[in-house]
């Protein structure tokens, strides 16, 4: 079959490793993927935001498999698009990534369903907003509704700080994502991801992992997309893995049916574990980068079997079949990210590493040159091993780190610390 990727990051470079390693694979397109992803596919130019402009290309190219790689084409409806023109695909409807297009909704879902959460409540004025947060004190967190990519959410750990992100998300620092704002309980505890296959109706766990978030070792410093990821999460034990799919996944997805808004593609639960007990943190309606990285390390070519199995309604009868191994992936950054950096430097070293199915350096934000491979964006490469224990997967990733010659780059040094 011909399959067709939207996207340009790491996460649709290991997406487009792992299945084009199927045999089921004919032609693989991504659009517009970057210099890493043209080694394995053909990459096309096309504004993946533009729904007509999507099915148009599908049917001049024979596609007959989409899948949606980040959020923003889910939410402008690229998927209820392709479901009008029968093509079928993976990614939710536009009704369905409310799930993280909008964190009130969510957040009501949860209430609607009973699965746990922080506490929470809504505001459209700066001034209530205020309120709230001085009857209820700091720690708290403050989240503009909308889709912010990432940035839309301080953990505040003073009244002060909590009321200067109230006057930026009211003050317009997110655009219309701030228009309302969403404050909630600061909630302990480790926090782990859980990814999960919905066909609609049945629910299919394909793994778990951790990220960091800090762009400095330690989990110290700013915020980014994610420096660095392991699966699985030793934290999400199966019990508690059990316990979040029976109090608040299938609670979710049975909600979302009942609402006629059933939720089609991988839903990846953003979870906060304290005391034996998960809550939901938030939910993201497609695979995290870098975690799908680590994925797609593990799974391999089943992905595309499981990835089809849920678009075609068909995951009652499907299972993982799981390696009992470990996959490990340090970002490589521009230096500057997560705050402003310089395009263009040159990458070296690429060429002479191992690329198979224990070791791949996924591209995140790289170009061709001149025949030069060069730095594109903020995260630039996911250097991704995998072993028979994390230490393994992780002396085989910085192993590979070691060999690149990139001085304008830097990585944490520690992606793994929590489990090893
Ligand atoms: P989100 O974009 O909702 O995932 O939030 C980004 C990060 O903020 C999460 O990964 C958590 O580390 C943190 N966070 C969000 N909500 C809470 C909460 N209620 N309590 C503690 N930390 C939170
Ligand atoms: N790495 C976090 C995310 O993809 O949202």
């Amino acid at each position: 079959m011909n399959i067709l990727i939207l996207g340009s990051g790491g996460r649709e470079h290991s997406l487009a490793w792992a299945v084009r390693q199927n045999p089921k694979c004919d032609r693989l397109i991504v659009a517009p993927g970057n210099a890493g992803i043209a080694a394995v596919a053909r990459c096309a130019a096309l504004d993946i935001l533009d729904p007509v402009a999507v099915v148009e290309f599908c049917a001049a190219e024979a596609v007959d498999f989409v899948i949606i790689g980040p959020e923003a084409p889910l939410a402008a409806g690229v998927a209820d698009a392709l479901a009008a023109a029968g093509i079928l695909h993976f990614g939710p409807s536009a009704a369905a990534a409310r799930l993280e297009a909008s964190k009130a909704f969510t957040k009501e879902i949860c209430d609607a369903c009973g699965a746990p959460t922080a506490a929470w409540a809504r505001f459209a004025t700066a001034e209530a907003a205020r309120d709230y947060v001085r009857t209820r004190g700091a720690p708290i967190v403050v989240k503009a509704d909308g889709l912010a990519a990432g940035k839309g959410v301080v953990v505040a750990m003073t009244e002060s700080e909590a009321l200067a992100a109230i006057d930026d998300m009211f003050g317009g620092a997110f655009g219309t994502a701030g228009a309302e704002v969403v404050i909630e309980e600061f909630m302990q505890g480790e926090e782990a991801s859980f990814f999960v296959l919905c066909d609609g109706q049945d629910v299919l766990p394909i793994g778990t992992a951790q990220d960091h978030k800090r762009v400095g070792e330690g989990d110290t410093g700013p915020n980014t997309g994610g420096m660095g990821a392991y699966s699985p999460a030793p934290v999400l034990t199966a019990d508690l893995a059990t316990q979040a799919l029976n109090r608040i996944v299938r609670p979710t997805v049975a909600e979302m049916a009942r609402r006629g808004t059933p939720y089609r593609g991988v839903l990846y639960a953003g979870l906060m574990i304290h005391q034996g007990q998960a809550r939901l943190v938030e939910y993201n309606v497609r695979f995290g980068d870098p975690e799908c990285q680590v994925l797609m390390m593990r799974l391999g070519a089943q992905a595309l079997d499981l990835m089809l199995a849920c678009a075609e309604g068909r995951l009652a009868g499907m299972q993982v079949n799981w390696a009992d191994d470990h996959a490990l992936t340090v970002v490589m950054a521009a230096r500057g990210y997560p705050g402003a950096v310089t395009r263009g430097s040159e990458i070296r070293g690429l060429d002479t590493l191992p690329e198979d199915s224990f070791r791949m350096v996924f591209h995140a934000g790289t170009a061709r040159q001149d025949g030069r491979i060069v730095a594109s964006g903020g995260r630039v490469l996911n250097v991704t091993a995998r072993g028979a224990t994390l230490a393994e997967a992780r002396d085989r990733a910085y192993a590979m780190v070691d060999a690149i010659d990139w001085p304008e780059g830097f990585c944490r040094r520690d992606i793994g610390w929590r489990a090893l």
